[in-house]
Formats: structure tokens, C-alpha cells, sequence
């Protein structure tokens, strides 16, 4: 009998949720918005921020995530040169985190699909709260870090996306990369953040999530450069930001930093994303350039810009999906 409620509030949830990167340790919000939340059954950190003001969607303020630390000496642990790996779920009850793991899948909505889940053209996975069309489609999530222990001096100049994952999110597991590069965090931490704008395939919003943090393994010294705004480059790679970059600020009310008005060859509008359409890049480099590498519908090039002929070729090809829902 608890069972069926717990499944039924379970996808009760999954039907207005989105995803957020549980992790044991570290993250904000994870059982509630209060220091003392105990809610197993918690989505409160999955919903997107859309046409908000940058008081609101800075963490998740407008649903008082900031204001809900994990416990002292509590921090997501990120290996300088390694890798870790986060779950991305559309509530912690479809983690390991609860109910001993008992309603998670490989998938993040804790339920079973084929590996090569896949819409009809134009159309979108059952599960919308992917936002894609399949695994190819996923538009790319990230990582970011401030070397500041207080969430209150993280500003978008001291936040820079070190880890890019292209098409995720897709599977419950995501296994992020980090750059040798990065230097030790000072003892009371640092802070992170997940990140996501989806591409197409619902409301054209953006995610934002607080961890508290610490870089292990460091052999770095160089503090990491100031973040500026990426630059949307998929028509030329040129102009894709070198070194350290922002995170992405998207249909917001305030604070939007990488206009995008154009269309695809595809037809689709085109959105700033954790990908090589901004310059960002897998395990990226914070503090050497870098333009094209994995991309997000390509395979890995790690050596140069020589793509662009292809994706153009590739990206004209894609069929129109029918408006976002929103
Ligand atoms: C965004 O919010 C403003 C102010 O609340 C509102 O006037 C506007 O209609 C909203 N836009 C969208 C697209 O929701
Ligand atoms: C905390 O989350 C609840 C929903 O679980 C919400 O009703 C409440 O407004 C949130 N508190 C703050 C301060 O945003
Ligand atoms: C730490 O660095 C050493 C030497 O570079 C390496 O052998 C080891 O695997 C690293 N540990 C982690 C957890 O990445
Ligand atoms: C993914 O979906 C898009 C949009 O429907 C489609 O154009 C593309 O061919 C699909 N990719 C794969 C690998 O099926």
C-alpha cells in the first residue's frame, strides 16, 4: 500500500518535473528547500527557470533552493584531470539516493527504454522532460565552478563552465570530465553548478543548480581566468569565445548573455547551448583556446575547426519539428 502512493507521487511528479544532477554529496535543495527537508520524494531542484529576474533564477532563488546548503563539510568532490559522475533524474526518489535505489532505471524517469530511443521525425521522446528528439538531439549539460565558498560572492564573472557533457541529458548516470588544469578550491570550498538549455521540444527555458564543491588531486596553482559571455558561433567558429566562459543565461527576464536571433538551416530557431555552437566543449580547458571539438551532433575533433563544411551540410538536412509546446 505505501508502495503504490509512493509510485503514484512519483510520477505525479515526473509529469511536471524536469531534471536536475543529484549527487550525495554537495548539492543544494537536495531533500527541500530548508536546511532541515527531509523529503525523499523531492523535485523541488528539477524545474527550469524561464522569464525570470536575475534575483529569482540566480540558484534557484524563486523557489528558495539557495537558502537549502547541503550539511557543513558536505561538497560534490571533483577530481583535477578525472572524471566524476552525477545522476540526472527528474526526482531524487528516481536515484540511488532513495528508497535505496529501488525506483531508478539506467533512464532518469526511472522507467525502461530502448538505447536507441527515438521520435518520429520532427517529434519528441515520450519522456518530455529530456527535451529532445533523441540522443543525438540532447543539446548538452555542464558544469560550472567559482572559486568562492559563499554562494553570495558567486557573480557570473567568477563562474566558469569547466565540464561540458554533449547529448546528455539522456541516460540516469553522466559522467563528467575535468581539465588537469584545475586548481585547489580554498578550504571552506567552492561552488558549482549544473547547467542545461535544452534544444527545442517544450518551453525554451534554461537550468541552474547549486553544489558546493572541492577540486581534489589539484596540481594547478593558476586561478582560473575571468568568465566572459559565450558568443553563438555555429555560423563562424571565429567567434567562438576563447578560455574561461559564463554560463549561459537564456529567455530570462534579466540577464541574458548570448543573443541568438537567427534560424537554422533546418528551420528551427536557433539556442545558445553547452555545446560547440558556443564554443563550449567537453572537459573543456579553462585557460587555453580552444574552437570546435565534440560537438553536438558530431563525433570528436579534437585538432581543429575543419567540421564546419560538414555540420552546415548535416545541420540543412535536419527536418522542421512542429512549434514548442510551451
Ligand atoms: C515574462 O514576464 C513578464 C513580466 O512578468 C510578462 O509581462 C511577460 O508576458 C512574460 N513573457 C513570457 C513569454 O512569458
Ligand atoms: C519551498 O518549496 C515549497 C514547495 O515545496 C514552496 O511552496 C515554498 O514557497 C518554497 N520556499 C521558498 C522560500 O521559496
Ligand atoms: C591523482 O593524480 C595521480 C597522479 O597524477 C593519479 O595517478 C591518480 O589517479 C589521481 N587520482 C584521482 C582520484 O584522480
Ligand atoms: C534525431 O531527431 C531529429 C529530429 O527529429 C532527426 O532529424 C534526426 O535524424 C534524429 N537523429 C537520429 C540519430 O535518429
Amino acid at each position: 500500500m505505501l508502495k503504490t502512493t509512493l509510485i503514484a507521487a512519483v510520477f505525479a511528479a515526473t509529469t511536471t518535473a524536469h531534471t536536475a544532477a543529484w549527487t550525495a554529496e554537495g548539492m543544494y535543495c537536495s531533500l527541500g528547500n530548508t536546511t532541515t527537508s527531509t523529503n525523499l520524494n523531492n523535485n523541488l531542484p528539477v524545474g527550469p527557470l524561464y522569464n525570470l529576474t536575475k534575483a529569482d533564477w540566480w540558484f534557484q532563488h524563486e523557489r528558495g533552493c539557495d537558502n537549502a546548503p547541503p550539511p557543513e563539510n558536505s561538497f560534490l568532490e571533483i577530481p583535477a584531470g578525472g572524471t566524476f559522475t552525477v545522476e540526472l533524474a527528474h526526482n531524487r526518489a528516481q536515484t540511488s539516493l532513495s528508497y535505496d535505489g529501488k525506483f531508478a532505471s539506467d533512464w532518469p524517469d526511472g522507467q525502461q527504454h530502448p538505447d536507441d530511443m527515438n521520435a518520429p521525425p520532427g517529434g519528441c521522446v515520450p519522456d518530455g522532460a529530456l527535451h529532445t528528439s533523441n540522443q543525438s538531439y540532447a543539446a548538452g549539460t555542464a558544469f560550472a565552478i567559482s572559486y568562492e565558498s559563499d554562494l553570495s560572492a558567486v557573480t557570473m564573472e567568477n563562474l566558469a563552465v569547466f565540464s561540458v557533457l554533449e547529448h546528455t541529458p539522456w541516460k540516469r548516470l553522466a559522467t563528467y570530465s575535468v581539465p588537469a588544469a584545475m586548481p585547489a578550491c580554498p578550504e571552506a570550498g567552492c561552488t558549482c553548478a549544473w547547467l542545461w538549455v535544452p534544444y527545442h521540444c517544450g518551453q525554451p527555458n534554461m537550468y541552474m543548480q547549486g553544489l558546493k564543491c572541492k577540486i581534489t588531486n589539484a596540481t594547478s596553482t593558476t586561478p582560473i581566468a575571468a568568465a566572459q559571455a559565450p558568443v553563438y558561433c555555429r555560423e563562424d567558429t571565429t567567434k567562438c569565445v576563447k578560455g574561461a566562459k559564463q554560463m549561459i543565461v537564456y529567455n530570462q527576464l534579466e540577464g541574458n548573455n548570448v543573443p541568438v536571433t537567427s534560424m537554422g538551416p533546418n528551420g528551427w530557431w536557433d539556442v545558445p547551448m553547452y555545446n560547440e555552437q558556443c564554443g563550449f566543449s567537453t572537459g573543456e580547458s579553462l585557460s587555453w583556446p580552444r574552437c570546435c571539438f565534440d560537438g553536438l551532433f558530431y563525433g570528436r575533433d579534437t585538432d581543429s575547426c575543419r567540421l564546419k563544411v560538414r555540420k552546415t551540410t548535416f545541420l540543412s538536412r535536419r527536418p522542421r519539428l512542429p512549434p514548442d509546446k510551451t
